[in-house]
């Protein structure tokens, strides 16, 4: 069967399309039904199933012949250190910590947060949640202690586990003062917290409070797996929305495992014990779905790589890994290879190495230039595959279905429509357009298993995010077309979201912080066009009447207030000040024309903006950052 015959399939039946696909799940109970709609127009998957996450990834292939297959490599250039995890050893260190956190009363239903870097340590805790029914949420290492402590107040842990350490280039990044941090900063306190202690910066443990990762295993029994219903959330990660205020998004258990297992053949085209890589972080949604829980509920290795695509030591990082273990799909962000590329224009750093096992290469996260898709292509030699999906669905909307049909790549476009995903292009009115035509990227509800039931504790902010704009759809906050051959292209954010180095930032969370600096009487972040990174934040300040401090002064205090506000990852290094912020006549910032004015593109005069002449100014003070160029 090729692509359509599938889709078609799935469009002429989609329950029985996912309950054929559920047959690959190892169910306590097995679903009996596979949609439940009796909330429309919210919906869940498989909720009379009762399934266990963790024995899927690991203990099923322990029992089924795997043992000794590698299901973790861990690579990490940045400290010199290889070691690879058989499914046997990954089953008793799971069993041990979620033993450990049992015994400390963790039980299921109830929170954990992760706070980790790119160790093995960091899954086997993701799954040592799902071993015994509790929720994890992951934090990612390169947020500052505020969102730590906004996400522990709004998920309510009764425990945390944490490294002592990350490492970034040429710095040891110290989590415990930040965990401290935010422990001390937010309402709600956990119970306990469990510290993993890396060599590179152990961190003194709270009396009471902290226990040693190794200490709490000590005299426990391992913990067995505990059957959970289909719906109960296996996870919540936070993501951002249009305010400061992160979104939950909860993972549904029985969905999340069907859904990931059916893409690791159909769009990565990998076979159980291949070798799977996905350069990302476990921090962010590539890291949840592909480093840890899709390759190995699948049955493949799955490799942990701790570095970066340059630097660690060099621009052939990536190759190297490949290479030493025959990885036979790669997923990154764009961003890595346009690093790579800028390192290596000519690509020569590749011929060290052989990298013939690769079949493919797949980019998602953030627009893929086609740029960087033809070097990519070039000289990897490999097809290379966009995908677009987002925290909130988990896996693919719109791809490229290799293991099933691969099908000509468009340059420009991840292709097309998953089963699944109805895929349609709104205009204003949420009437559909024709092809060709540019508007709001929504889905036609319900969306498929695996994707977001709702928020966490944020029902009402589900509706408004994402059912209410356009009734009977999921509004994706994407603005692209399909073409004649039914080819999607992503094209701008509908929402104030920017995408950071394939990192999904809100603008409007950096604004708050800015508008709390003492001087700053009204602010704007916009997100500008840049080689590397995709898009840079920038802001623009207006002091208060009377502030006549100098304005590099204030632009130093604000650039650090959002590192340690919201932290580096923001990557917010530029802002200026300017008397006045375009506006409309109703007040509302101009924000899109900053961006094209920023960008050197044409823009059209809004009818109804209050001062044109405000623009000239704008034009001025991007020039001063060297933005704005005709
Ligand atoms: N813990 C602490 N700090 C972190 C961190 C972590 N886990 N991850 C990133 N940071 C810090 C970085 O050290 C950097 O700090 P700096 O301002 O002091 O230099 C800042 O956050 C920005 O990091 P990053 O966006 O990674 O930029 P970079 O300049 O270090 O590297 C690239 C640039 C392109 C090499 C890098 O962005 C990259 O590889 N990105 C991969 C994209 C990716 O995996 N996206 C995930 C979605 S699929
Ligand atoms: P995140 O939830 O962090 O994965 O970010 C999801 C958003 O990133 C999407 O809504 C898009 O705006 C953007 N995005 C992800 N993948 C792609 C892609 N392949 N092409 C264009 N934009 C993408």
């Amino acid at each position: 069967m090729g692509y359509k015959d599938v889709y078609d399939s799935w469009k002429a039946d989609p329950e029985g399309f996912w309950m054929e696909q559920a047959k690959a799940i190892d169910w306590d109970t097995p679903p009996t039904k596979a949609l439940n709609d009796t909330n429309a127009p919210l919906y869940e998957w498989f909720t009379d199933a009762r399934v266990n996450t963790c024995y899927n990834a690991v203990d099923r292939h322990v029992e089924n012949g795997r043992a000794d297959q590698a299901a973790i490599i861990y690579d990490s250039p940045i400290t010199g250190v290889k070691d690879q995890i058989t499914f046997a050893e990954l089953k008793d260190k799971v069993a041990g910590l979620a033993g450990a956190l049992a015994a400390r009363g963790v039980t299921k239903g109830d929170r954990v947060i992760i706070y980790m870097p790119m160790v093995p340590e960091a899954l086997v805790a993701m799954l040592a949640c799902s071993r015994i029914g509790a929720i994890h949420s992951v934090v990612f290492g390169g947020f500052a202690a505020n969102e730590l402590a906004v996400r522990i107040d709004d998920a309510k842990p009764k425990a945390i586990i944490a490294a002592s350490c990350g490492i970034e280039p040429g710095r040891v990044v110290d989590y415990k003062p930040l965990l401290d941090g935010a422990i001390d900063a937010a309402s709600h306190k956990p119970e306990f917290c469990v510290i993993f202690q890396r060599e590179q910066s152990p961190s003194e443990l709270v009396e009471g409070r902290d226990v040693d990762w190794f200490a709490a295993q000590e005299g426990v029994a391992p913990a067995d797996c505990v059957p959970v219903e289909g719906d109960h959330p296996a996870y919540i990660l936070y993501t951002s929305g249009t305010t400061g205020a992160p979104k939950g998004v909860v993972r549904p258990t029985a969905g999340h495992l069907v859904a990931l297992n059916w893409t690791m053949k159909a769009i990565y085209n990998v076979d159980p014990g291949d070798v799977f890589w996905a350069a990302s972080d476990v921090g962010w949604v590539v890291g949840h779905s592909y480093i840890c829980y899709g390759p190995l509920i699948h049955g493949n290795t799955t490799v942990v790589f701790e570095g970066k695509p340059v630097g660690t030591p060099d621009a052939s990082t990536f190759w190297r890994v490949i290479s030493e273990h025959n990885v036979r799909s790669f997923f990154t962000a764009p961003t890595a290879f346009r690093a790579i590329k800028r390192d290596d224009p000519k690509g020569e750093m590749i011929k060290d190495f052989d990298i013939s096992c690769l079949r493919a290469l797949y980019l998602a996260g953030e627009r893929a230039d086609p740029d960087t898709i033809e070097w990519a292509q070039r000289v990897m030699n490999v097809p290379v595959y966009d995908h677009w999906w987002q925290t909130e669905t988990g896996w693919t909307i719109a791809g490229n279905p290799a293991g099933i049909e691969a099908l000509p790549v468009k340059i420009g476009s991840p292709t097309v429509a998953m089963p699944g995903y109805d895929v349609q292009i709104l205009d204003e009115g949420g009437h559909p357009m024709k092809p060709g035509e540019l508007g709001a990227i929504a889905v036609k509800l319900p969306l498929p298993p695996g994707t977001l039931p709702t928020l966490w504790n944020a029902e009402d902010r589900y509706r408004k995010s994402y059912l209410t704009t356009f009734p009977g759809y999921y509004e994706t906050g994407d603005a692209g077309m399909i073409d004649e051959d039914g080819y999607l292209y992503i094209m701008a954010r509908t929402d104030d979201v920017i995408n950071v180095a394939g990192h999904r930032l809100s603008t409007g969370g950096m604004e708050e912080v800015l508008a709390a600096h003492p001087d700053v009487a009204e602010c704007a972040v916009i997100g500008v066009s840049d080689e590397l990174k995709g898009q840079l934040p920038m802001g623009f300040l207006c002091l208060n009447k009377g502030c006549d401090r100098p304005h590099d002064e204030v632009v130093k205090e604000v650039v650090k207030l959002v590192r340690d506000k919201i932290g580096p990852v923001a990557a917010f290094k530029l802002a200026v000040v300017v008397d006045r912020l375009p506006k409309t006549r109703s007040g509302k910032i101009l924000r899109g024309i900053m961006v094209k004015i920023a960008d050197g593109q044409d823009y059209k005069m809004p009818a109804t903006i209050d001062d044109p002449a405000i623009l000239d100014e704008i034009r001025e003070a991007l020039q001063t950052l060297g933005y704005a160029k005709a």
